[in-house]
This record gives C-alpha cells, sequence and structure tokens, in this order.
C-alpha cells in the first residue's frame, strides 16, 4: 500500500474538519507559481549536522519543487521551538506543524507504540528498517492518534544504536550499573527497562542531561554515540560501553488537520517524497555515528565493547515478554520484527 493512501484513510473522518480550519503555517510572499508559500515550521532536537535535520530540509526543497512554491518546511534544530514534551503539544494543537520525536513520548498517548521502544527488540538496523517501511503492517499504528490528538506519523527511521555511558567506570556486566542514576527518555518503559539492567533510573528531557551529568545529579545516560559527542555529554562521562540495548526509532510527525487541509494534488506530492526522506535520514546514521566516536575518542572518551550483552538481555526478556503479549496489536508488531530478525541477524 502507498503511504499516501495509508494516511488519507487514516484521515479521512478529518477532511471536513480541516476545510473548516485555517490552513496552519506561516505564510511568507512569492512563491514560484506566483502566490504565497506556506512553511511548515520542522521542530528538532539535535544539530544540523545531523541526517534527520538534513532529511528535513531536503524534504522541504523537494516539497517546494513539487507544489510550485505552495508548500515549504523550515527545521528549527538545537531545541530552539522548546524540549519534545512542551512541542508535541504545540503540534497537536497545530502551532508547530511538523517534528522529529524519540519514540518513547509516543507511549503517552497509544501505549503499543511500545513495542519498538523495548530493549534487544531488533537484532539490527536492517531488520529494524525492513519493519519501519511495512506500511501496511503500520498503517493502524501510525494514524491511531489522529482522531483523538490529530497528530500523524508520517514515517519511522533509525535514531542509531543506544548505549550506557557514565562518569565513573567502564560497565562490563549488570553489576557495574549498581547504584548508577541513569537518566532515560521520559516512559515507562524506559523507566522499567534501566531498573531491569541494573541502574536507578531518571527520566529527563534530552536538554537538560548535560549539566545534571556536570553537577553529579546524574551519574550517567544512554543514548547513541553522536548525541554522547554532539551534546558534549563525553566531556562529563568518559566511559561509553557498548550494551547496545536499544535500536530505537525517531518519528517525523505533522498535524493531521493541517495535512488534511493541503489540497489533494499537494498532499499527495507531498506524502510520495517521504520514503525517500526516511532513506536519507537512515542512511546517514551509520556514517555520523562513526564520526562522532572518533571525536569523542579525540577528547578522551573510552569506548568499551567488553561487555556481558547476553547478561543484560536475560535481565529485560520479562518485561518483554510480558509487554508484547498485552494485547493482538502488539503481538502482530512483534512477530513482525521477529521475521525481520530472522533475515537480517545481527552482524
Ligand atoms: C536521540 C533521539 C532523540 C531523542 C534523544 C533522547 O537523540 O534521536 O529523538 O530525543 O535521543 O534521548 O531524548
Amino acid at each position: 500500500m502507498k503511504l499516501s493512501s495509508v494516511v488519507l484513510t487514516g484521515t479521512a473522518g478529518l477532511l471536513s474538519l480541516a476545510l473548516a480550519a485555517c490552513g496552519g503555517g506561516s505564510t511568507g510572499s512569492g512563491s514560484a507559481g506566483g502566490g504565497t508559500t506556506t512553511v511548515f515550521k520542522l521542530a528538532f532536537n539535535q544539530t544540523e549536522d545531523h541526517p534527520e535535520y538534513v532529511a528535513g530540509v531536503e524534504l522541504g526543497k523537494k516539497l517546494e519543487e513539487a507544489t510550485d512554491g505552495r508548500y515549504s518546511i523550515r527545521v528549527y534544530p538545537n531545541d530552539q521551538l522548546g524540549g519534545q514534551a512542551d512541542v508535541i503539544q504545540n503540534l497537536s494543537n497545530g502551532t508547530v506543524e511538523m517534528m522529529w520525536t524519540g519514540a518513547p513520548i509516543l507511549e503517552g498517548f497509544n501505549s503499543d507504540f511500545v513495542v519498538f521502544n523495548l530493549p534487544y527488540m531488533f537484532d539490527s538496523t536492517e531488520a529494524q528498517a525492513e519493519v519501519l517501511s511495512d506500511t501496511d503492517l503500520l498503517s493502524d499504528l501510525y494514524s491511531s492518534l489522529e482522531a483523538s490528538k490529530s497528530i500523524t506519523v508520517l514515517t519511522g527511521v533509525n535514531a542509531g544504536t543506544r548505549n550506557v555511558y557514565n562518569s565513573k567506570h567502564p560497565v562490563t556486566s549488570p553489576a557495574d550499573l549498581q547504584g548508577l542514576k541513569v537518566r532515560v527518555q521520559q516512559s515507562d518503559s524506559q523507566v522499567a527497562m534501566i531498573e531491569a539492567m541494573g541502574a536507578i533510573a531518571s527520566p529527563m528531557a534530552f536538554g537538560d542531561i548535560y549539566s545534571a551529568l556536570q553537577t553529579g545529579v546524574l551519574d550517567g545516560a544512554e543514548n547513541n554515540e553522536s548525541v554522547y559527542h554532539a551534546m558534549k555529554h563525553d566531556e562529563v562521562a568518559k566511559y561509553y560501553s557498548y550494551t547496545r540495548h536499544l535500536i530505537i526509532p525517531d518519528y517525523l510527525l505533522i498535524n493531521t488537520t493541517i495535512l488534511a487541509g493541503m489540497d489533494d494534488a499537494d498532499r499527495e506530492a507531498f506524502l510520495d517524497l517521504i520514503p525517500e526522506i526516511q532513506t536519507i535520514a537512515n542512511d546517514g546514521m551509520v556514517e555520523f555515528s562513526n564520526k562522532s566516536r572518533a571525536e569523542s575518542e579525540a577528547i578522551g572518551a573510552q569506548f568499551n565493547d567488553d561487555v556481558d550483552v547476553a547478561a543484560f538481555k536475560a535481565l529485560v526478556q520479562p518485561m518483554t515478554t510480558a509487554s508484547v503479549n498485552e494485547n493482538e496489536q502488539r503481538l502482530k508488531l512483534y512477530e513482525a520484527v521477529q521475521a525481520a530478525n530472522q533475515a537480517h541477524p545481527a552482524k
């Protein structure tokens, strides 16, 4: 199924609502077609060299071309529009049109989003990519927030592989996490995950981590190499250990009413661009992570790959089993992940 028909199915009931709503987006002048350009704000919490930023800018350019200048996108990096928890409220009420978001935040709106956020769910980024490009599988999940929150999920992309880091010592086994306060993304699954792995969970907004590490409020956090370096966490928590506990997506979101309010041809053109944008974001991630690691090493961070991953896996297994068995929808997603894992095992 094409993505455009997925979203349209989900938004069909909202089309009439949208006709009454104002289009959304700030309006500039002088589109190529001679009319005005509606510019969607796309909120992003990381830097301009991140592949999701690059993909967002590319989407804007291509959208402008495809709509003869009627629509464009401006990406706001570095949390300029606020932290994700605030931005998603503004996205829901339509004052921000688009955002890239971490996946756990969506669990607060529909807990079935949890499946892809569970530790050791995906065996490889290739398995994750296969599942995240299966639009038939994902259509119910991605349109599930449209009626209640006016949020449409456009696509999911690889947001790196997450590992733990801290200011005390390398982590080789669960015993090394005992007593450490570790920041996680703000959701129940992320709290349960790090506690099962042995640490004390500290859910916290992305932008607050650096100073919490610096002042000792936190002992550590868990994230990919690019966040570790770009947010300067490597300066204040020099031990990075490859627990490889999460291959987790980021999602590109748009306000449903604003999407539905575009005229049919422009919306179709917009949705047709999404798979290409997904590929741009995915393809950039490996190189960005490797470069980030080298830069962290250059300032003295220590990367440790001597980790008892099997021991961590065993500790989180009960939470994964309980969570995926909670309902049919989760089980369906989980089974799709298992099939993708078989086709693309860990290297
Ligand atoms: C990653 C991810 C973000 C997320 C962040 C976090 O950087 O790409 O979407 O917000 O981790 O840990 O909060």
